[in-house]
């Protein structure tokens, strides 16, 4: 059975996009693949993170994972930070990194850009991400549109280790949604949706409430001709809305430009809350169910005892093939 890796940074509420891009990626994979889901509680310190939110939302992830449906019997979900072996490779895969790469990314140039005290963990933030996924022997990284530049990245790291050291990690592939790789806010259509977003009417997140959802959908940026068409050029407003429209309805865009033709904005953003709503409602009951359960422990213990084995393996060869300290068998 070929490997899945991916993770999710647990700040602020998961959005649409993180849902779109790869939470229902994560599920339709989760029958074909020896999945490894993981909460990167690490990579979310790379920027000021406030102690009690961070734990918070890393339990509130987890417990979004099972109720959006991955199946804890067939998947390893675990939380970062209780996988040791995931900062020591990111050191490792530091130090064949170069300056000049990393200060490339544009996740980098973004979040740092016009700030003062920049940690270095936001520079060195890409290894630690090549790390989680080379670990695993990882053949498949599903992900929104936003990381393709640190898979990439990934799979440089992965050949200059091997040809450098000892030819041992996997080089993988990054898998994208069809639809939706890339969705965007609803007040600033050309701008991606984000969790860190200040305006909060640009992001519905899983965990709205369901009346915020609609509202939020209702004043969702559109344009004046008011009709509903796919033109991601001339109109990126309704082009977004249709994309989420498909996702939800399992339509395709075709079929709903059909349905809303001769009909304005107002029909088309109230079928798209109906089709949301109709999938997020459920997913929220079972979270705050699973929110307060012992289970969720028990299934995180397990993840992390898992993970902690097959991370330790790749650990093992990638410390001896840098000779590092004495020759582990
Ligand atoms: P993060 O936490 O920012 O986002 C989680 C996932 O959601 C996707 N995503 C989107 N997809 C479509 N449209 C959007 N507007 C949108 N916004 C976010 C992201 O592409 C991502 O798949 N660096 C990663 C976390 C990470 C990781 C990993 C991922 C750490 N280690 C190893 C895969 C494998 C990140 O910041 O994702």
């Amino acid at each position: 059975m070929k490997r899945i890796f991916s993770g999710i940074q647990p700040t602020g509420s998961v959005t649409l996009g993180n849902y779109i891009g790869a939470l229902k990626q994560f599920v339709e994979l989760q029958n074909e693949y020896d999945c490894y889901f993981c909460i990167v509680d690490e990579h979310a310190i790379t920027v000021p993170q406030d102690r009690l939110e961070l734990r918070e939302n890393t339990r509130k992830l987890a417990a979004l994972y099972l109720a959006i449906g991955l199946d804890p019997e067939k998947n390893t979900i675990f939380i970062q930070s209780e996988v040791p072996a995931h900062t020591q490779a990111g050191w490792l895969l530091q130090c064949i990194s170069y300056i000049g790469e990393l200060e490339r990314m544009t996740q980098f140039k973004d979040k740092s850009h016009g700030k003062e005290g920049v940690s270095s963990g936001l520079l060195t933030y890409p290894p630690l991400m090549a790390a989680d996924i080379l670990l695993y022997n990882t053949d498949i990284v599903p992900v929104g549109d936003d990381q393709k530049q640190h898979i990439e990245l990934t799979r440089d790291l992965a050949e200059r280790f091997n040809k450098k050291y000892s030819d041992i990690l996997k080089i993988p592939e990054i898998s994208l949604p069809k639809v939706g790789a890339r969705i965007m806010s609803l007040q600033e259509p050309l701008k991606k949706m984000s969790k860190s977003d200040p305006n909060k009417k640009a992001t519905i997140t899983l965990l709205d409430d369901p009346k915020q959802i609609e509202k939020k959908i209702k004043s969702a940026v559109t344009d004046s001709e008011g009709i509903v068409k796919y033109d991601k050029e001339n109109k990126p407003g309704v082009s977004n809305l249709l994309s989420i429209y498909s996702i939800f309805s399992h339509k395709t865009i075709g079929e709903i430009e059909s349905m809303y033709e001769g009909k304005g904005y107002g029909d088309f953003k109230s079928g798209l809350a109906e089709v949301v709503l109709n999938e997020i409602k459920p997913i929220q009951e079972r979270f705050y169910e699973l929110l307060e359960s012992s289970e969720l422990d028990d299934i995180l213990d397990r993840g992390a005892e898992k993970a902690n084995i097959e991370a330790n393996r790749m650990m093992k060869k990638m410390l001896n093939g840098m000779g590092l300290g004495r020759k582990r068998r």
